[in-house]
């Protein structure tokens, strides 16, 4: 058996600790492998055409500037509305076949996706700047979103709601049906899981989607359309529009659009529902926005999983998770010791090219994300103290990426910018507690509230946590990640607040019904007439 032709391990989240020998080898093998197809220029998709109407843009790599991902098209306003035009025709068959059929093909769709699992893995490294772990996991996380929202849908026979039967001889039925076609608007951070969360709960549900990636993740759109394809999905239910705001807008604006699915900033996520509140009726705004996530560790913790679990979830992914850990609280008497720990095991993290099998963090998106960072570290500097980090690597390549050392704040006034606005980017800032109650009102004044953590081994503090926290992900004592690492089906994953729209989130069970609407059927009887 050749390297290529073995079955990678599965990498979660949550086991990143384990020795993965053969998947090492994998990616020694898919790594250059898909560097040598890079720079192409990769057309948008529409009714399983391609289409290259639009202006030309160049995707670069966060690794390495010089590294071209491909050209894109960034279509046009009317590229969209033919999109829409094109994927309602489509809708109709879609929905018609039922969804015992669209179950299948999903399935079909996963299967595809861990054929190609190295490949995938391979451009989320290149395309995002994922170490090899991370890409492993999203990949593995991608075909478990598509399983079990098919799954979803079989155990509950498509969401069909039981009802009384009002009169003797009534059909009385429940059902669920979609909406139509819906916009997928996707961030550039988890390219894989979090475009195909959305897209295949909407494309399960009977929906036809239009979708727009990041204009950082062209590659993996067009990966996505190429598996979507070999699973059997027909032609024009998935539509690809590669392109910047313009391209976002029209999709949004447009009349033919019947709902949302969108990911990304909370900013964006209230214009698009500001927008449709504007409309004749309203349509669906399936958001998730982002987090100011918080920790707490109280001095009953198990200190070593502390740390253990605010460096993971502050630092891993180079801190471009929405639930990435930017705050945590720490009760005073261990404070210092905990800061220290924490600044000591973060010193160990090797920062570098995630090509490379030891690099655990690499260089933030782009430079945009790089100065972003700089300025928070700045401002960090002026009012508070940073304990380590807080460095811009230079030299060679790091001068071609924005490396950074991520960095241990401390000091910072109550109420500061850094305590309240979403950065992402590797950044936390601690502050010490005296009691819990105080911590969590602290915790709970931002706008956002989508994850949070404990640690301590005291039941009473857990359950205090649990009651009053403003959050819809919460962990308790977990060494391998403070507020991140959910899973499909495992952990639901719902934004509270300016976190979230609808009170009801992705990986979890209520998640796909959200893509249907309703339908109460009372019907008579069909009567022989005369
Ligand atoms: C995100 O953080 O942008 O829970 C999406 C986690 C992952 C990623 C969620 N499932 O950390």
């Amino acid at each position: 058996m050749t390297t290529s032709a073995k079955t990678p391990p599965k990498v979660t989240y949550t086991n990143s600790g384990t020795d993965f020998g053969l998947l090492h080898e994998l990616y020694d093998e898919a790594i250059p492998a898909l560097g040598a197809k890079l720079g192409r220029r990769h057309p948008n998709w529409i009714g399983g055409q391609p289409s290259t109407a639009g202006e030309v843009y160049v995707a670069r790599s966060p690794i390495d500037s010089d590294i071209v991902l491909g050209e894109f098209y960034a279509a046009t306003p009317q590229e969209v509305e033919r999109a829409i035009a094109v994927a309602h025709g489509a809708q109709r068959g879609w929905q018609a076949i039922g969804w015992e059929k669209r179950v299948v093909i999903l399935r079909r769709i996963a299967e595809e996706i861990d054929r190609r699992k190295m490949e995938l893995c391979a451009a989320a490294i290149y395309e995002v700047g994922k170490s090899r772990l991370e890409a492993s996991a999203e990949v593995a996380e991608t075909s478990d979103l598509i399983r079990y929202y098919a799954a979803e849908m079989e155990r509950s026979d498509c969401f069909a709601g039981e009802q009384k039967r009002g009169f003797q001889g009534e059909d009385v039925r429940s059902i669920q049906r979609p909406y139509g076609v819906f916009g997928v608007i996707a961030p550039f951070n988890f390219p894989f899981a979090l475009v195909c969360g959305m897209m295949s709960a909407a494309l399960v549900a009977g929906n036809a989607v239009v979708f727009k990636p990041s204009p950082m993740a062209g590659l993996s759109a067009t990966l996505i359309q190429e598996c979507f394809a070999a699973g059997g999905l027909p032609d024009g239910v998935l539509n690809i529009l590669n392109g910047h705001d313009v391209t976002g807008r029209a999709i949004v604006e447009a009349p033919g659009i019947d709902g949302i699915a969108f990911t990304g900033s909370n900013d964006v996520g209230m214009t698009i529902l500001r927008h449709f509140a504007s409309g004749p009726f309203a349509k669906p705004v399936l958001a998730e926005m982002g987090g100011k996530n918080p920790s707490y560790v109280s001095a009953r913790a198990n200190f070593d999983d502390a740390v253990a679990g605010v460096r993971e979830s502050a630092f891993g992914l180079q801190g471009q998770r929405c639930s990435a850990n930017s705050v945590c609280f720490v009760e005073r008497p261990i404070f210092e010791n905990f800061v220290n720990a924490l600044a000591g095991r973060t010193a160990e993290l090797s920062i570098g090219d995630v090509r490379d099998r030891a690099t655990y963090m690499g260089a933030v998106v782009n430079e945009a994300a790089g100065e972003r960072w700089q300025r928070a570290v700045d401002a960090a500097r002026q009012r508070g103290r940073i304990v380590r980090g807080g460095n811009r690597l230079a030299g060679g390549r790091f001068d071609r990426g924005a490396h950074v050392g991520p960095p241990i704040v401390t000091d910072l006034p109550d109420g500061h910018d850094l305590y309240q606005k979403e950065l992402f980017a590797p950044f936390i800032v601690l502050r010490p507690y005296d009691t819990l109650e105080e911590a969590l009102k602290l915790g709970n004044s931002v706008r956002f509230g989508l994850s949070a953590g404990i640690y301590s081994q005291d039941q009473a503090e857990v359950d205090y946590f649990a009651d009053n926290v403003e959050a819809g992900v919460l962990y308790a004592n977990r060494a391998l990640g403070a507020t991140t690492g959910a899973w499909p089906g495992v952990q639901s994953f719902c934004g509270w607040k300016g976190s979230g729209m609808t009170g009801k989130g992705g990986l979890g069970n209520w998640y796909v019904p959200q893509f249907m609407r309703e339908q109460g059927r009372t019907f008579m009887p069909i009567q022989r007439l005369g």
